[in-house]
């Protein structure tokens, strides 16, 4: 028999829930998802990122990670990169279904509707993880109402990380209640930089040749009618986000609406 005492729970700062992890999936190497529990209490706005992370040595050690999962499901969900030498990343990799992990309380972020001025055709791009946020909004009813067609482009080094591809090409489409509200609005198109892919080239490129609006069948970027959100690296936000203003769009934040909005895809380490 052992008497030693159960090791105490950890006590989790008032700043966060402690949630419990439901499901870890490995896409590469390099990215990883995970599901966690959801505190009834925990709203947020689909788009927005929280402070995620685990205790360490007593201490929160957190980041900002966009909430991959809609605000209507009763988990979480986070999309991440696993950097060997990252603080937080080198063990967020290793979590495990029933680990414990903090989420902080107040969810913000500006790649959110209520910062776009109507449109009719909302362009979702991203790099890596910047999916994150955007696998949140596509599966949000409400964008549908205000969007004749939503595009969510996705551009990654190989093919691998194309994560929740099969989201996108097959489960969305077939989803009982998603399934017709995304019939005909919804456009998928990914794109690989270094390995052979049906669309390969980096986003800037692929509007600036024209090749993705000809591969879509939809008109060229016009502030008139398309609204843009970016989430990506600082070097992708920084040249998509010249190719707007030079096209005349005008950032929005959360207390000016505007034609495009943008938001780094937070963790690198
Ligand atoms: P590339 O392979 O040409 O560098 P990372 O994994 O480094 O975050 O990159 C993710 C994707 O973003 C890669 O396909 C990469 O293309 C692309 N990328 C990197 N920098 C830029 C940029 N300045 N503009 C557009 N895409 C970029």
């Amino acid at each position: 028999m052992n008497d030693a005492p159960a090791a105490p729970a950890p006590v989790i700062p008032a700043a966060y829930f402690g949630e419990r992890v439901t499901w870890v999936h490995h896409w590469t190497d390099r990215l990883f998802s995970f599901r966690c529990t959801r505190d009834a209490a925990f709203r947020f706005r689909a788009g927005e990122f929280a402070m995620i992370g685990l205790m360490v040595n007593g201490k929160p050690l957190v980041r900002a990670y966009s909430v991959a999962s809609p605000t209507w499901d009763e988990e979480l969900e986070f999309l991440s990169i696993k950097v060997q030498d990252g603080p937080l990343t080198s063990r967020l990799q290793h979590v495990q279904v029933g680990d414990t992990v903090l989420i902080g309380k107040k969810p913000t972020g500006t790649l959110v509707t209520d910062n776009l001025l109507p449109g009719r055709t909302l362009w979702l791009l991203a790099t890596g993880t910047g999916l994150a946020p955007y696998l949140s909004l596509a599966r949000e009813p409400d964008v549908y109402e205000r969007y004749e067609k939503v595009v969510v482009a996705h551009t990654v080094r190989q093919v691998a990380e194309l994560a929740h591809r099969e989201l996108f090409e097959r489960d969305l489409p077939a989803h009982e209640f998603l399934g017709e509200i995304v019939a005909g609005k919804l456009l998928y198109y990914p794109s690989v930089t270094r390995e052979p892919f049906r669309t390969q080239g980096r986003i800037t490129d692929l509007i600036e040749s024209g090749r993705i609006f000809a591969d879509l069948g939809l008109p060229a970027l016009d502030p008139a009618h398309d609204r843009v959100m970016l989430c990506g690296s600082e070097a992708m936000n920084r040249d998509c986000k010249a190719l707007l203003e030079g096209r005349g769009f005008v950032e929005g934040s959360n207390n000016s609406p505007g034609t495009y909005v943008v938001e780094k895809a937070f963790v690198t380490k």
